[in-house]
């Protein structure tokens, strides 16, 4: 019954080890205003012992995607503050992913038309979504290190504004291809300046963050950090992924964010961890608990048999769940239960309004329910 016991993060008791994994639905509006169906939708999924929310754009520079929010405006911080009320008048915690996109960005997608930025003028490989249909991942403008720096200070501000706007945590996204990871990379950051170079130099820029979050904060205990060792996605590329991982979790070691939050490389067939290039994969959750005394969040297309071993073996302390939870707001009391999960729609994942959204019916609301 592991996942149903208590766990405290920060100081904040979750009420349960089930994490809802950050997802993006693109119902925001072009501006990156969350939609007034948003709070309806997180609400509905309190029951989560922390609910983690789709990545949202700390700058108008960061904003690459149409229909994402953002928290850079006051109608946005009021947005989300009417989202947090919801989510807390349910007994809910709910946790700000901070989002920067770098170079996985197209100018039409932003609602400033802004030109994409990041560590070096190296484009990753891939394709981006927009309104017009899908175009080329483009070259990104190297920031100078002036900018690298204001970029830093703006994850300070952003986060200033989530817990301004009521949220518990926050989270940097430092996974997926997007900013942070782009300057972990000695494929995309071919800088000459401190933000590049050495492998040593290629972290700087998440400390630089960490250390405006901090002070933004008054701390790190309410800051999670998400990486995505091994990946690949949004063709992100690293020449020696081990070494990599190594730097960066000694770094959050010595740092002590609130919670380290892992996107597992994917299960095979045989039960091995491949990379997306079909690489085998070591156990990252094992490597991580070896250096991370803090909190782990695993997340990799877990069911409950899976979920409740990872909790026995001990390298994680929570688990999150992304897809069960887009079809399952009651996710939590059907696990509780043993009750299947409903499946979800992939049609309506990113589409517009409330269908796919928040009409996903409980056991309890459902018609049929007897
Ligand atoms: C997306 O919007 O497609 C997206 C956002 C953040 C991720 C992954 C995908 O980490």
């Amino acid at each position: 019954m592991g996942l149903f016991k208590e766990f405290v993060v920060g100081g904040k008791t979750l009420s349960n080890r089930i994490v809802m994994a950050p997802m993006t639905r693109s119902r925001a509006d072009f501006q990156g205003n969350v939609s007034s169906l948003a709070l309806e939708y997180y609400s509905q999924r309190a029951t989560a012992g922390l609910l983690i929310t789709e990545a949202i754009g700390i700058s108008p520079q960061a904003h690459g995607y149409p229909f994402t929010p953002g928290i850079w405006t006051k109608t946005q911080v009021d947005g989300w503050r009417a989202v947090t009320d919801a989510v807390h008048a349910r007994g809910g915690l709910i946790c700000a992913q901070l989002w920067h996109v770098g170079r996985v960005f197209a100018s039409a997608n932003n609602p400033l038309g802004l030109a994409p930025v990041g560590p070096a003028a190296v484009a990753a490989e891939g394709q981006i979504f927009t309104k017009g249909g899908p175009v080329p991942l483009p070259v990104p403008r190297a920031l100078s290190t002036q900018e690298v720096r204001s970029t830093a200070a703006d994850y300070g501000t952003a986060a200033s504004r989530a817990f301004d706007a009521g949220f518990d945590f926050v989270e940097l996204h430092g996974a997926n291809g997007y900013l942070i990871e782009q300057f972990l990379s000695d494929e995309a950051n071919i800088r000459a300046d401190e933000f590049g170079g050495s492998a040593n130099n290629r972290l700087n820029f998440l400390r630089a963050v960490l250390d405006e979050v901090e002070s933004a904060a008054g701390g790190l205990s309410q800051v999670g950090v998400r990486l995505s060792p091994y990946g690949d996605f949004n063709g992100i590329n690293h020449s020696n992924h081990a070494d990599l991982f190594d730097r960066v979790l000694g770094l959050l070691a010595a740092r002590k964010p609130g919670y380290l939050h892992l996107i597992e490389p994917s299960v095979s067939g045989d039960g091995s961890r491949r990379t997306a290039k079909g690489d085998q994969a070591p156990d990252v959750l094992k490597i991580a608990h070896a250096a991370f005394s803090g909190p782990i969040i695993a997340c990799a297309d877990y069911d409950r048999a899976r979920a409740d071993a990872t909790l026995k073996n001990g390298c994680a302390d929570l688990i999150a769940f992304g897809r069960p939870f887009i079809s399952n707001p009651d996710l939590v009391e059907r696990m509780r239960d043993g009750i299947p999960a409903a499946p979800w729609d992939r049609s309506t994942f990113y589409t517009r309004g409330e269908k796919g959204y928040t009409d996903y019916p409980t056991l309890a609301s459902a018609p049929h329910h007897v």
